[in-house]
């Protein structure tokens, strides 16, 4: 999923910019929701945890209820960038899917769908490469902090071409919003120099095959793994959207905190306490300063048990369903059936005027 850009200030990717238009986009986005589709994915690499849930699956569900027409992309060829995770591919896409209906993804209001399964999404990657330098390829900064992060040895020419073929996964379906966080910026450009470069060389000014898309931001509140660091499935510090009550009362307890008994909420000096204290508001839907001071001198101990409730609380209606759908295997291949075959016939409708734009025979 998204990276930490441990080189890159959040200055240089323009976020400021970015999130005084994502509060204009919002603004429309009320006044009319019908007039915006938008597109977000995730790499399957197993299943999403809470930092995932609060993070990007909450927006999602919010804005297809706002009455967004939503794209959701299961990106299994973009996983394959950095990892070998073939052998368990078909075992993540189903436990993303599951997870995606679990949270509220509505497969009647949204499309799921898989890259593999839309040749012309991915025939646009070639006319799309066409337009993009080298030099452009490998200043983006996603990709050169997960080239300095992978475990493997040699970067694949995927990962290089990727965000050119993200720009196809935005493109395809015209979406006009993509709601991500700030390390997809540098993505949300390339796709929208894509589109300008594409308009520019083969449309025409009065007819652009490609709206630019925007990027909504994501107010991601910022939830630490139980032992402080960065939530990651792979630190094992992560809860699952899907563990059990107990799990999560296990993994709470083990959480880090610090030597101060008083709960405050303060995240700067006491991180580890106060993404504690943030998870436990957020489950609430209540104001973490007030939830930490409700537990004031009682201490860590009661923070945790305030934390586990919480948690347990709040998801446990979205694991119920889970552990329901999870025994269906057939409605989930159903729903990426149905979600491919729309994802399918957009792809087609645009591949129809590229190719009518590029003088294709
Ligand atoms: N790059 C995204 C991630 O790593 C996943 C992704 C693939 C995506 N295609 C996309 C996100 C298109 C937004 C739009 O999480």
């Amino acid at each position: 999923m998204s990276t930490t850009l441990d080189t890159t200030t959040s200055d240089d990717l323009g976020v400021p910019a970015a999130r005084r238009r994502s509060a204009e986009l919002e603004r429309s986005i009320r006044e009319r929701p019908g007039g915006f589709r938008a597109l977000t994915g995730d790499r399957p690499t197993g299943r999403l945890h809470l930092g995932h849930y609060f993070g990007t699956l909450q927006n999602r569900v919010r804005l297809q209820n706002l009455g967004v027409d939503m794209m959701v992309l299961v990106a299994d060829y973009q996983v394959l960038t950095d990892r070998d995770v073939a052998d368990r591919l078909a075992e993540h896409v189903e436990d993303l899917v599951l997870d995606y209906l679990a949270a509220g993804i509505d497969p009647d209001r949204a499309t799921i769908f898989t890259h593999s399964a839309i040749p012309a999404l991915n025939q646009l990657l070639l006319p799309f490469l066409s337009l993009v330098s080298v030099s452009e390829l490998g200043r983006n900064p996603t990709v050169k902090d997960e080239i300095a992060h992978s475990s493997q040895s040699a970067v694949s020419g995927l990962m290089f071409t990727y965000p050119v073929h993200q720009a196809a996964d935005i493109l395809f379906c015209k979406a006009s919003l993509v709601p991500v966080g700030q390390d997809q910026l540098p993505h949300l450009e390339v796709a929208r120099t894509v589109a300008r470069r594409f308009n520019n060389r083969y449309g025409t000014p009065s007819s652009p095959v490609f709206p630019e898309p925007e990027a909504l931001l994501s107010a991601a509140p910022l939830l630490l793994g139980t032992d402080g660091g960065k939530m990651s499935k792979s630190r094992g510090n992560a809860i699952a959207l899907a563990a059990t009550a107990d799990e999560t009362a296990r993994m709470i307890r083990g959480a880090k905190t610090d030597a101060d008994r008083h709960i405050t909420y303060d995240p700067v000096a006491r991180p580890e306490v106060s993404s504690l204290v943030l998870l436990a508001a957020l489950c609430l839907d209540r104001d973490p300063h007030e939830v930490a001071e409700e537990i004031g001198g009682r201490g860590a101990a009661a923070l945790k048990a305030v934390v586990t409730d919480a948690i347990n609380d709040y998801f446990a209606p979205i694991r119920a369903r889970r552990a329901e759908l999870a025994g269906d295997r057939a409605h989930i291949r159903g729903v990426l059936r149905e979600g491919n075959e729309r994802a399918t016939a957009i792809a087609d409708a645009t591949l129809r005027e590229v190719r009518a734009a590029m003088n294709s025979l």
